[in-house]
């Protein structure tokens, strides 16, 4: 049987009516940079994550970068930010000069452990960027908490958590700034690169819509320094006419997280502690991705892929072990729980068509790897790692 970690061709053939009009609409325009497609698209997006402002960007990378300039944060800076997270997020700070300062995870929900935040706050911190891992937010009161106390900007990369709720409030909404991703994996995927950034703050919007178009207002004046961060009219016209699928497909991903943790709560290897689930603390975790952990991970994924079962590893190297942040000066060991995750975490297929005998077939797969090769626990070494905080 064949389990695709995405089946995107799928999800394009249920709404194919949908996708392919709104592209001859802009087709039909000849409109196809920024515009009346995507002030809809900021609009929408704003009103889905409860925030005032949406600006459509060119990638949800350029949302961090442009949330970052629009904060003049540069050479001297410091933004405290998680090791364990795409590149994008780490990236965008040292972009700009300014020094990402890494804070170790939460072992149970990968997100940056909030505890720790505080007592790495110096005179040059100028920002925290929280990153909502896999589709869960991060523990926000304590984020904004530390950011009231020293006046710090917080940029939420909901990148892969578009709809995630802590608390009742939607990702993007609580922080100054919000970034998503319309890459085409994520949950409202684009048919190419797009991103948004949400805020509530008017005159924040306006200050990155001047910065997304090199900094020029009016057109050819330039008293800033910006990009090319714009949106274009078809991905934005793509994005408006998936979100009102959204919340169906969230709801079919959660159903199948629910599906596999049952699934593998009877396979008895989480109770022997061979493999550690994902853990939810929030309202509402929109499942970008279902991450187990297991003690033989490049292994299992071999053994999966002959099983023809996709899986990716989401991340293999924490941000301070990149060979381009050597001058970071981090030494293996330096943040034990997100090396720990890079080694033993593995994305299983969790996709909104994701059918159950394809479910049962990973667990099913997962289960005959741990139980021929007897794979050891991981569950264990998890709790002595929370417990040494
Ligand atoms: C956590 C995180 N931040 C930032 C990004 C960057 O988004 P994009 O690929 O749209 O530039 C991604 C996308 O993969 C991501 O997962």
């Amino acid at each position: 049987m064949n389990v695709p970690l995405l089946d995107l061709k799928a999800q394009y053939s249920a709404i194919k009516a949908e996708v392919d009009a709104a592209i001859a609409d802009v087709m039909e325009s000849q409109h196809f940079i920024l515009g009346p497609k995507v002030e809809q698209c900021e609009k929408a997006i704003a009103t889905y994550s409860g925030s005032a402002h949406g600006i459509g960007v060119s990638s949800g990378s350029d949302a961090l970068l442009a949330c970052l300039m629009a904060e003049d944060i540069g050479a001297g800076d410091e933004v405290i930010t998680t090791p364990y997270t795409f590149f994008a997020t780490a990236g965008a700070i040292a972009r700009l000069g300014a020094t990402p300062v890494f804070v170790d995870i939460d072992p149970r929900t990968y997100n940056l452990d909030t505890s720790r935040i505080e007592r790495l706050v110096t005179p040059r911190t100028r920002a925290i960027i929280p990153v909502h891992l896999y589709g869960q937010m991060a523990e926000m009161d304590e984020v904004m908490r530390v950011a009231e106390r020293h006046a710090l900007i917080v940029i939420e990369d909901a990148a892969q958590a578009i709809g995630a709720e802590y608390k009742g409030r939607r990702a993007g909404s609580i922080g100054h700034y919000g970034c998503f991703s319309f890459f085409p994996s994520k949950n409202l995927g684009a048919a190419g690169d797009g991103g948004m950034i949400v805020t509530k703050d008017a005159a924040r919007a306006e200050k990155l819509k001047v910065l997304r178009g090199h900094g020029s207002k009016p057109k050819y004046y330039h008293r800033v320094i910006g990009g090319n961060f714009r949106l274009d009219a078809i991905q934005a016209a793509i994005v408006s006419a998936k979100l009102p699928h959204l919340d169906s497909w969230t709801a079919a991903r959660q159903h199948n997280a629910s599906r596999y943790d049952q699934l593998f709560a009877e396979t008895g290897l989480v109770r022997s502690g061979q493999i550690v689930l994902p853990v939810t603390t929030t309202d509402r975790h929109i499942f970008n991705q279902y991450v187990i952990r297991v003690a033989m991970r490049d292994a299992l994924q071999a053994d999966l892929k002959a099983n023809g079962v996709g899986t990716e590893v989401y991340y293999p190297v924490p941000m301070h072990r990149q060979e381009c942040f050597d001058y970071l000066r981090h030494d293996a060991g330096a943040f034990p729980e997100s090396e720990r995750a890079a080694r033993e975490t593995l994305a299983l297929p969790i996709q909104p068509e994701l059918t159950e005998e394809q479910a049962r077939h990973v667990v099913a797969s997962v289960r005959s790897f741990i139980e021929t090769n007897r794979s050891p626990a991981v569950a264990e070494r998890a709790t002595v790692g929370a417990a040494a905080k």
